[in-house]
């Protein structure tokens, strides 16, 4: 049973019923899911959680109504991961990754897709629709492919390879957008007044779609035992994961499942990608769009829709932004990998080197607890680094060759 009951206004708290809605009647303004939490108190506990299934919907209760079932391909439960050589690298004392690359489709919009997809179907929608920087399309098109629904997605044109095969395996409609993400979200914008029967996922589904990232905030307190982290980093695109997290901890502190603080939140960009982090490092009040320029292609809005609630967030609480550049993305990615055996895309190299840029800087405290989260598997964006990983060397087929070749890189010494 869920506990939502409306969606809100984000700007004048004006109410509407649980339908396919996205903006504000009177002030056009964002809307969320809003949940009776008074009611959710005496019914979700850490034991009725503890006994739902290993997934986003053992919150079921705490996520907007999915109907009969959800359209669930097991995304969530990814697990936490104490991170000690990384973090003796970093020269932190507690770091834990949390490792959504373990998502089925490889990146943390599963959450969202299952909750968006879900809604749709309740809401009686048929088709599965979004604009995106290349993972949601990946993970709309597979979700929808398991429940027999055409999908369309749009993209840049330019994107990974790896990506639009990721994509187009599913077989519904890839459309490639010549342009980059804030074209192709401006297009989606336009074809939701054509098509209004297209539920997509993170347009006029928007606020379902949301909840799904508050379900990372849920399972780091459960994994940790019931408590919360001291400081969690988040790589920013719209800004919607970031803000949705911080709902979560909050929604945890305030329903009695967990004591102690919110966590202090800290953002993730890549200076080629950097509305954010720019706006924050120089204190404006609004966020000025830019043009993407960067490797992280995920990350790569240049109008970020959340940017304002990001930037509220960072400022009440004492946050940060990184801002990294695409040599500290790649040096990370293998950072990560070497470390713990971790292998991220370019988003999960933005976290990492902003983690370390924020700790030099002393924004991040050291002895406090940290989280950062993986949101993306490396084999999404192989292709920037398939020219520097590669054999160490290559060798004809010989006992000689081979041990001439292992004493060269000292491995014979070494054993
Ligand atoms: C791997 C990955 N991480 C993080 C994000 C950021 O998501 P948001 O738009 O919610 O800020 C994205 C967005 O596409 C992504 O693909
Ligand atoms: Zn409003």
């Amino acid at each position: 049973m869920s506990f939502a009951t409306g969606l809100i206004c984000r700007e004048c708290a004006s109410t509407y019923p649980t339908e396919a809605r996205y903006s504000c009647e009177y002030c056009f303004g964002p809307l969320e899911v809003s949940y009776d939490l008074e009611a959710a108190r005496a019914v979700v506990t850490r034991e009725s959680i503890e006994a739902g299934p290993r997934s986003i919907w053992r919150y079921g209760a705490l996520l907007p109504d999915p109907g009969e079932e959800p359209v669930d391909l097991g995304a969530g439960w990814t697990p936490l991961r104490r991170a000690h050589r990384l973090g003796e690298e970093l020269g932190l004392a507690e770091l834990w990754l949390k490792d959504d690359t373990r998502n089925p489709t490889g990146s943390f919009k599963d959450r969202v897709v299952s909750v968006a997809l879900s809604s749709a179907r309740r809401l009686g929608f048929s088709t599965a629709a979004c604009a995106s920087t290349g993972n949601l399309a990946t993970s709309v098109a597979a979700h929808a492919a398991a429940i027999g629904w055409p999908s369309v997605t749009i993209i840049p044109s330019d994107l990974e390879k790896s990506k639009i095969a990721m994509t187009a395996i599913f077989g519904g409609t890839v459309l490639g957008v010549e342009g980059n993400y804030d074209d192709v979200n401006r297009l989606c914008v336009e074809l939701v007044a054509e098509h209004e029967d297209w539920a997509f996922a993170n347009v006029n589904l928007r606020p379902y779609y949301a909840e799904g990232s508050k379900t990372l905030a849920y399972e780091i307190i459960e994994q940790l035992g019931w408590r919360t982290p001291d400081q969690v980093v988040v790589p920013l695109a719209s800004g919607s994961q970031f803000t949705k997290i911080a709902k979560g901890f909050k929604e945890f502190l305030e329903l009695g499942l967990v004591s102690g603080e919110a966590p202090v939140l800290f953002g993730a960009q890549a200076t080629g990608c950097s509305p954010i982090a720019t706006a924050f490092a120089e204190g404006a009040e609004v966020v000025t769009p830019q043009r993407p320029h960067t490797i992280a292609r995920s990350l790569a809005i240049g109008n970020p829709a959340d940017g304002p609630y990001v930037l509220d967030e960072l400022r009440a609480r004492g946050g940060d932004c990184g801002s990294v550049s695409d040599e500290e993305i790649l040096e990370c990615i293998g950072l990560l990998a070497r470390t713990e055996g971790i292998f991220a895309e370019t988003a999960g190299g933005v976290t990492i080197a902003s983690l370390r840029q924020m700790v030099r800087r002393g924004t991040i405290d050291p002895e406090k607890s940290t989280v950062a989260i993986i949101s993306g598997h490396g084999l999404k964006t192989l292709d920037v680094i398939v020219d520097s990983a590669t054999v160490t060397a290559t060798i004809p087929p010989t006992l000689a060759a081979a041990e001439a070749a292992l004493a060269l890189h000292s491995l014979v010494a070494a054993s």
